[in-house]
């Protein structure tokens, strides 16, 4: 390949979950370091940076599909660099399959793109999967550099990797082991975000409820402890975090959801399942009581909390027995939202050569009946809450002139109407609800620190 000219515009397209998405973020500050600037809407980019996921197959197939697309009708294509999960896990064969892509780079190597694209602009193809001792986040140029602003709601991915070894699960392999980043690196990039425009930090990892830190003083904390210091950021309204592994969820943090007022009422705890064999042949190590018993604690802390979780349909052996467990664990809990698949065999994980794997159809019907469970009681949920007055964090405008969107303290969509801006406090009553969203009646602006 012949010496290409440096790319002048970026474009970067994340897949997958909000880890991604930060990730995604981070990729662009990195290229806007370098001079890039990011590629108008509509327009072709030089470098596009697919970030991709392998959680499940589609996810992945997604990839090639994506490359083809970029295709220019005279057969060639911008430089295209894979990044994220599928590039970890799958880095050789792509750069054998998809000859136009140039680039590989897993998730804990993307600070080192400016080097690999020099070597890219030189002719060659380069990979980069590593998962190097020093962290990607110290070579990362620090957020909201100069007067670069963020939106009203941010990432912050405090945590990454997993040593749960879920038997389904590639984040083990793709993502590597549990680490947490440092609280002194989290509060300054809290810091920083909040001076951009930050309203709304959510703070991820893929078990963000295992970050385990030393505070200020020297004393370990866990994750109450360092939303509670976050809490004391006067311009920030509101904390979230996700996702949590139920052997995680100490009592600390369960505490901190009657006790800080910031953090929001919400609670993404997936279960994955209903029946305490397929949980086991999961290695999940909680069983259905003990999950109970949690929520149950979780209620006593902050009576008004929304739960959601993630559930897998059509496991190795789940007979149909085993996926009325799973329906019934559904109506006991009375989620207000949640991700629900079907089961995906992983290439590498133990799951995948199990006896018993549930033909597609089964679990197509399967997976039907369980999002229609989950739906009915995602709309009572929104239901139940008419009539209540909340604070409305708004994000963006709406599609009608005059509307805005934000959400409520329990991760509804909310959309009024009214004088309002983004990234202001609005008291809103809600007054009508759809499976998806809700409509409200403004109230009144709130004052923001
Ligand atoms: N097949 C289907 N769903 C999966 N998930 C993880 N691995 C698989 C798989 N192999 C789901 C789990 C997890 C969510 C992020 O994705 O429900 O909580
Ligand atoms: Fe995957 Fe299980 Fe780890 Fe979640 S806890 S990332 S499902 S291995």
């Amino acid at each position: 390949m012949p010496q290409i000219p440096a790319p002048k515009t970026y474009r970067v397209k994340s897949f997958g979950c909000q880890m991604n998405v930060y990730d995604g973020d981070r990729m662009a500050e990195l290229l806007a370091e370098q001079g890039l600037s990011a590629a108008a809407e509509g327009d072709e980019a030089d470098l596009v940076v697919l970030n991709t996921c392998h959680i499940r197959e589609k996810a992945a197939e997604k990839v090639y599909s994506d490359i083809g697309r970029l295709r220019r009708e005279d057969g060639t294509s911008p430089l295209i660099a894979v990044a994220g999960c599928v590039a970890q896990a799958e880095g050789e064969e792509i750069m054998a399959r998809a000859p136009s892509v140039r680039m590989v780079v897993g998730p804990q190597a993307y600070h080192r793109l400016p080097a690999m694209l020099a070597e890219a602009a030189a002719g060659q193809r380069v990979t980069d999967t590593d998962m190097p001792a020093e962290t990607k986040f110290a070579a990362l140029p620090p957020r909201g550099q100069g007067d670069r602003r963020v939106g009203p709601t941010a990432f912050l991915t405090v945590q990454e990797g997993c040593d749960k070894f879920c038997t389904y699960c590639v984040v083990p392999y793709t993502r590597g082991a549990e680490v947490s980043r440092p609280f002194a690196d989290l509060i300054d990039e809290a810091h920083r975000l909040v001076d951009a425009g930050a309203r709304e930090i959510t703070l991820l990892g893929q078990n963000v409820n295992a970050w385990a830190g030393e505070d200020g003083k020297g004393r370990a904390i866990g994750l109450d402890g360092l939303i509670r210091e976050l809490a004391a950021l006067p311009a920030l309204a509101r904390i979230r975090y996700t996702t949590s592994h139920p052997n995680d969820m100490a009592e600390g943090l369960i505490a901190a959801h009657g006790e800080i007022a910031k953090l929001m009422p919400f609670l993404h705890l997936p279960v994955q399942a209903g029946s305490d064999r397929v949980l086991k042949a999961m290695n999940r190590s909680h069983t259905v009581a003990s999950y109970l018993a949690i929520l149950d604690r979780v209620r006593a802390a902050r009576p008004d909390i929304a739960l959601s979780g993630d559930f897998i349909v059509g496991f190795p052996g789940e007979t149909e027995a085993e996926f009325a467990e799973t329906l019934a664990l559904v109506d006991a809990v009375g989620y207000a939202q949640c991700f629900s698949f079907k089961y995906s065999p992983r290439p590498g994980t133990p799951a995948a050569t199990m006896a018993g794997q549930i033909a597609p159809e089964v679990m197509d019907e399967r997976l039907q009946r369980l999002q229609a469970a989950l739906n009915r009681d995602q709309l009572a949920f929104n239901r139940a809450s008419l009539g209540r007055t909340c604070e409305v964090l708004v994000e963006r405008k709406g599609k009608h002139p005059g509307q805005w969107l934000g959400k409520s303290p329990w991760l509804q969509s909310v959309h009024f109407a009214g004088e309002a801006a983004i990234g202001e406090m609005v008291r809103v009553e809600l007054a009508e609800a759809g499976p998806n969203s809700l409509h409200a009646r403004l109230v009144e602006n709130v004052a923001l620190a």
